[in-house]
């Protein structure tokens, strides 16, 4: 039987403050105590991936068919008239589906923060507080990916992860660690915020989860929010410093990455559209011209946005690429 070594079970559990675990101590805590707090939350608490999870308990065990799978109506394609139309058997298995490619995605993305995180661990000096804390997230983040792993392999779907154009460019990002880290961290927010919120909403929702992937959600959601608080506070206190060519850069990367990571952590991938013949209309319905997904991308991108603007990012033209990008929040129709 697993030992837990973090108070998460049972009808105890809370989801943690986004910001850190003691948020009203953020005001009067300088930035290297708040790292170094950071770093003692993840000794106390933290999680492994095979002795917090009762992988092999009958309740935790997948079956594809199983209803509490299925997309509900809060969902953007649970709540179109096609998939409605489609058997229960099969309303399931597209949502295990898509619940499994997400996490496979995760992994990947997973992997190349891992990957970012220690180039940009090689730059710091002695004594640097965001040493061993880049080691507790590398460190933790391990622990996720081998449990998305095991969760994608227990479906049995044969999921492929990122495609080949983004495991090229992913080079680029882990590079970033060490050259250019404010960009690399924009980087992170971008995948770690929109996961987050996902699965905060998830949790919150009251709707029925399979206790696998409910404990999955708790043990990412708890971590991840430290994650969240060290990635904001680095480009806080470093993106001030920036001279006006790295300023120039980061302003017109940022709303690209954050497009393109909202648009694979919020719609299903080609993959699944292409398995279960979703077809066109469905996807214009769901996503392509539903201004509620709209909402909920904006929403789920607001934090790391509001972020960007208050350190300086987002000049007056770089907020015409956020609206070309249809990531600006003027541009969702009243
Ligand atoms: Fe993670
Ligand atoms: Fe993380």
């Amino acid at each position: 039987m697993p030992t837990p070594t973090g108070a998460l079970l049972g009808a105890s559990y809370q989801i943690p403050e986004e910001e850190g675990v003691v948020v009203d101590a953020r005001k009067r805590e300088t930035y290297p105590a708040l790292i170094r707090r950071l770093s003692h939350q993840s000794v106390v608490k933290h999680f492994d991936a095979y002795a917090d999870i009762d992988w092999d308990a009958p309740e935790m065990q997948i079956d594809p068919e199983d209803s509490r799978w299925e997309l509900s109506d809060d969902d953007m394609l649970g709540r179109t008239a096609w998939y409605k139309s489609q058997p229960q058997a099969v309303r399931a298995r597209i949502g295990l589906h898509i619940m499994a490619n997400f996490m496979k995605i995760g992994l990947d993305f997973e992997n190349v923060l891992k990957r970012g995180l220690l180039e940009f661990a090689m730059t710091l000096p002695n004594g640097a507080p965001e040493f061993r804390y880049a080691y507790h997230e590398v460190i933790e983040e391990a622990q996720h990916s081998l449990m998305f792993q095991e969760f994608v392999n227990r479906t049995g779907f044969p999921l492929k992860g990122i495609a080949w154009w983004q495991r090229i460019g992913s080079r680029q990002v882990v590079r970033f660690g060490r050259t250019f880290p404010e960009l690399f961290f924009v980087f992170v927010l971008a995948g770690e915020d929109p996961i987050d919120h996902v699965q905060r909403s998830a949790l919150r929702s009251g709707r029925p989860i399979h206790p696998l992937l409910k404990r999955i959600m708790q043990i990412h959601v708890t971590e991840e929010a430290r994650h969240l608080c060290f990635a904001r506070h680095y480009l806080r206190e470093h993106a001030k410093d920036l001279g006006a060519v790295k300023r120039f850069v980061l302003s017109r990367r940022a709303p690209f990455i954050l497009a393109i990571m909202a648009q694979m952590m919020m719609r299903p991938s080609p993959g699944i559209v292409r398995t279960y013949g979703i077809p066109r209309a469905a996807i214009e319905e769901a996503y392509t011209r539903n201004p509620e997904h709209r909402r909920r991308t904006l929403e789920a991108l607001s934090k790391v946005r509001d972020l960007l603007v208050e350190v300086g990012v987002v000049t007056p033209s770089a907020e015409r690429l956020w609206r070309f990008l249809r990531i600006w929040p003027e541009a969702v129709p009243a």
